[in-house]
């Protein structure tokens, strides 16, 4: 079985349902239910016995120490992390709290674990640690991709945290000889991802015919890849990669910020028309940018392609559009993460911004 830390969020919550659909393998969640969670997320499997979903924080030695004892995972899977950069912006302690000292906490009690496991399940024991393509710093537009071999260079709280993380993983396997993996991955976009990003606030603010907030002039490049392809690539990884290997995971979709907000807003006008019977478009408003905003994030994702055999399955286009229906079919699912202290959030971060400054 696996061990799976953040699964009530995004994409751990993709991960599980993919995994256990495709290859039944039992999991255990681990997840401290932070406001990015959501354990709805998880309704399908709720009466499954292969799914357990335990309350509790990565930081909590014991907490682990006892779940790694009682279930002998094969492999511990780690999404929990804080990860929305402007909340890092705000407020970086518990960034620094869950994917520095959460994540030292989890590699130390697997390695403990690790330690004294029989040789043959020491050998296929894996410890794969989810983390981003923002550890990479910005690209000028000219710059060639990141790929395995891109120095670290992060620029926000948010992208330190999580380059300290990856250092401490890598450093793991270095010294301790701990099996390791680490993947770096684009923007994600797709069901269940909470709406203080990018596209599903876009989608949220349109439904609600709010003002749309673009950063700056909208330049910024992301690089953006369907959930579903992540979870497959991360699965590929596991199986595939030996120990103390990292990977670049990408979409092969560079968008300018401006021209995906154009393209969801033209993807909305055809589903669900807005009753003024205008575009979406008219809702763009250009507000004050992300302090140290990166320009561009790109992948060079052939070693995966070459070595393990991934490549994305969906289309942007394709995977856009099926995201866009997704968040029109689950109006429920939006209304019930959009009360309380979202809006707290939302008018916390955007007042300073509304009005057209950039
Ligand atoms: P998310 O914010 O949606 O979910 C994070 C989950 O972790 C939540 O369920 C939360 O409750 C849980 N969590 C937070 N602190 C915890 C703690 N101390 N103990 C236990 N659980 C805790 O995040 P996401 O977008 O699903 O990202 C998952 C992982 O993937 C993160 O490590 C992130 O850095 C990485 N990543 C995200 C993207 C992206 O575009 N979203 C891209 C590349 C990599
Ligand atoms: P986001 O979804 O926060 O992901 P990340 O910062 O991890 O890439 O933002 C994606 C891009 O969209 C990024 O360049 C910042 C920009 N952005 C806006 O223009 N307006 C917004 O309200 C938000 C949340 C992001």
């Amino acid at each position: 079985m696996l061990l799976v830390t953040g699964g009530a969020g995004f994409i751990g919550a993709n991960f599980v349902l993919n995994t256990i659909a495709t290859t039944g393998e039992p999991i255990v969640v681990l997840d401290a239910l932070t406001y990015a969670a959501n354990p709805a997320n998880l309704a399908p499997l709720a009466e499954d016995p292969r799914l357990q979903l335990v309350v509790g924080d990565i930081g909590d030695r014991p907490l682990v120490r006892s779940l790694l004892e009682q279930h002998q995972p094969r492999a511990v899977v780690h999404f929990a992390a804080e990860s929305h950069v402007d909340r890092s912006i705000a407020a970086s302690d518990a960034f620094v709290r869950t994917n520095v000292m959460g994540t030292h906490a989890l590699l130390e009690e697997s390695r403990l674990f690790w330690n004294q496991l029989a040789p043959q399940s020491r050998d296929r024991f894996r410890f794969l640690h989810v983390s981003t393509d923002e550890v990479f710093g910005s690209l000028g537009p000219q710059d060639p991709a990141f790929n395995e071999h891109t120095p670290y260079a992060p620029n926000s709280p948010y992208s330190a945290s999580k380059a300290a993380s990856d250092h401490l993983v890598r450093a793991w396997h270095h010294t301790y000889g701990l099996p390791t993996l680490i993947t770096n991955c684009s923007n994600n976009y797709g069901p269940f991802q909470f709406p203080e990003k990018l596209i599903p606030l876009t989608i949220h603010r349109a439904l609600a015919g709010e003002p749309i907030p673009v950063y700056g002039d909208g330049s910024n490049v992301r690089d953006w890849l369907h959930v579903s392809d992540h979870c497959t690539a991360i699965g590929t990884v596991l199986e595939g990669s030996r120990p103390g290997e990292t990977w670049v995971i990408g979409g092969n979709a560079e968008r300018r910020n401006i021209d995906l907000v154009h393209t969801l807003c033209d993807v909305l006008d055809r589903l669900r028309p807005d009753p003024v019977g205008q575009s979406y478009r008219r809702l763009i408003t250009f507000v004050t940018d992300r302090p140290g905003h990166d320009q561009r994030y790109a992948i060079d994702a052939r070693r995966l392609r070459d070595q393990l055999g991934w490549t994305p399955a969906k289309t942007f286009e394709g995977g856009l559009e099926e995201t866009v229906q997704w968040y029109l079919n689950h109006g429920d699912w939006l209304d019930n993460v959009t009360s309380g202290r979202y809006r707290d959030w939302i008018s916390q971060q955007y007042s300073d911004r509304d009005g057209g400054q950039r």
